[in-house]
């Protein structure tokens, strides 16, 4: 049998199967990060491929405003669903692929396990370039990437990068949380599957005013 490629766009078993799942630690970190610093001001978060919510429904639970980009309508209707009234005046959905649509300023981008099904090296370092003029200095992104050792990478379905190509496609970032993982799992859609991944937290550079000679 054909094996199945990664963009089959058929979402459902995995929003069943990862509903009610706690926020990905990626999100906590940024959050708490946040909280640690000095922060800019303002709560605008952009969640990409936002799925059923396992992001967005924390963030909105925190106070934030959030702009929630999928392609998929399933994700998006249920995420709505999932809104308690009293939030839904903070939430924005959109409809569209990242690589379609133009990225608000926000304080934090989000894109938990979505920039991982870009097609191309070129359209991934768009993505993260559009994150990076999206975010206001000082603002964050959480997500993650794919690494060379990757099943899906090595079947050439999606894009890896190793240490040096992950610090390229960063740049401009300054990282704060960096966590590679590599096991052997089953996904949620039930496909045995190698995964390597870099769990990334990065914060967009904020710029430092020259200093004044005496
Ligand atoms: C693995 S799910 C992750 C969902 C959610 N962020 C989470 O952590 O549970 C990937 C999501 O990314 C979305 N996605 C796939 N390709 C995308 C693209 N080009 N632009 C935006 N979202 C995309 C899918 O529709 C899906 O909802």
């Amino acid at each position: 049998m054909a094996k199945k490629s990664i963009h089959d766009r058929n979402w459902r078993q995995f929003y069943q199967v990862t509903a009610g799942r706690p926020p990905r630690p990626t999100l906590l970190r940024a959050l708490a990060a946040r909280t640690a610093s000095r922060r800019p001001a303002g709560r605008r978060a952009i969640d990409l491929g936002c799925g059923t919510g396992r992001d967005a429904l924390p963030l909105l639970a925190a106070g934030w405003h959030v702009l929630a980009i999928d392609p998929e309508p399933a994700a998006l209707r249920k995420l709505e669903e999932r809104t308690p009234r009293a939030w839904r005046p903070r939430l924005t959905t959109r409809l569209a692929r990242v690589e379609a649509t133009t990225l608000p300023a926000a304080e934090l981008v989000n894109a938990s396990f979505s920039l991982i099904f870009a097609t191309s090296l070129p359209l991934l370092v768009d993505h993260l370039r559009c994150i990076h003029a999206a975010l206001v200095p000082g603002g964050r992104f959480a997500g993650q990437l794919l690494g060379p050792r990757d099943s899906w990478v090595l079947a050439g379905q999606a894009v890896g990068a190793d240490w040096r190509q992950l610090h390229h496609l960063l740049a401009g970032f300054e990282l704060e949380s960096l966590i590679m993982e590599e096991t052997d799992a089953v996904t949620p859609k039930g496909e045995a599957k190698h995964w390597h991944i870099w769990h990334v937290n990065a914060r967009k550079a904020t710029l430092r005013s020259p200093s004044r000679r005496s």
